[in-house]
């Protein structure tokens, strides 16, 4: 491989997605030098250089080459319709895109959005849905504070991010019309180099370790010798479970890894087939 190649990675500078996308990085056993202060940094054990930026930029710094790869919000991608390729969703940084009417105004349905005017940062996005629902309005595009267009009279509606309603209950709005999904995701530059998509690789099969790492637990716990085969359905593991004896005749010790999504119905069924000392511990990678 040639030694100079390197993936140039845009992350988020300061936003809902930067702590995690770091967050990531970081759990994928990849470090910086000097902290991450300064808009550039360069990774000391991976061939990666960090470039900090707005998202609003990240698609098009990634179109344009400035960066390979970049961690970016599908809102965001919906609306700048760069000429990149999501490599991978993150599952993190999840909100939707919605529109918000002032709280104390009642609202039916979509149609009473005729003619009004609604201020949004996502101008093609809502045109899209307005067009889609067969609705015009006045599309009033702000780049940010768009939760007090309302406020200052500068429009009659807003449309969105929401993530915990926060912004839009501070501001006296309420949310009436979710209208696009998003989760953060890693986009790549459609047309990187053979070392670029090698390394491109390595690090996507670090983010699935991680990934599965976060979605599943270590369990262990002792059950009675005559209850293995029932419990062994329970908690299949990756392969199956391991199975110890105890110094006390007649039992077991099993070590087997569950699903996070399955967890308390799964404890419960254990139980009942008289599993005892259940012990649940964090997975830091899980290999699949
Ligand atoms: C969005 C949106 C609100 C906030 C909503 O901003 O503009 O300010 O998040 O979150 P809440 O429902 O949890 O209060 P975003 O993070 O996309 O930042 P940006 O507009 O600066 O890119
Ligand atoms: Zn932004």
């Amino acid at each position: 491989m040639n030694n100079s190649a390197k993936l140039r990675i845009a992350i988020q500078k300061s936003g809902r997605l930067s702590e995690d996308s770091l967050q990531l990085i970081k759990e994928c056993g990849i470090s910086f030098k000097n902290g991450i202060g300064a808009l550039k940094a360069e990774a000391t054990n991976f061939p990666m250089e960090f470039l900090l930026l707005r998202d609003d930029d990240i698609p098009g710094y990634v179109a344009d080459g400035v960066a390979d790869i970049g961690i970016v919000g599908e809102n965001v991608l919906a609306e700048k319709q760069s000429h990149v390729v999501i490599a991978h969703k993150l599952g993190f940084s999840k909100c939707r895109l919605s529109i918000a009417v002032p709280k104390n105004e009642s609202y039916e349905d979509v149609r009473q959005l005729e003619g009004k005017r609604i201020a949004t940062s996502y101008p093609k996005i809502l045109a899209n849905f307005l067009q889609s629902n067969g609705v015009r309005a006045d599309i009033h595009e702000i780049s940010g504070s768009v939760e007090i267009a309302p406020g200052i009279g500068l429009a009659d509606a807003v449309c969105d991010i929401v993530s915990s309603g926060s912004t839009l209950f501070i501001n006296g709005l309420k949310e009436v019309e979710p209208i696009f999904y998003s989760e953060a995701v890693l986009i790549r530059r459609p047309e990187i180099s053979e070392e670029q998509t090698a390394l491109l690789n390595q690090l996507l099969f670090r983010i699935r370790s991680v990934q599965a790492a976060r979605n599943n637990k270590y369990i262990l716990l002792n059950a009675p010798e005559s209850k293995v085969e029932v419990i062994k359905s329970l908690i299949p593991g990756m392969k199956s479970p391991s199975i110890l004896p105890l110094a006390e005749p007649g039992w077991v010790s099993m070590h087997s890894v569950i699903n996070e999504n399955d967890f308390w119905e799964v404890i419960e069924k254990l139980q009942a087939e008289g599993a005892q000392g259940i012990l649940v511990v964090p997975i830091e990678k899980m290999i699949v």
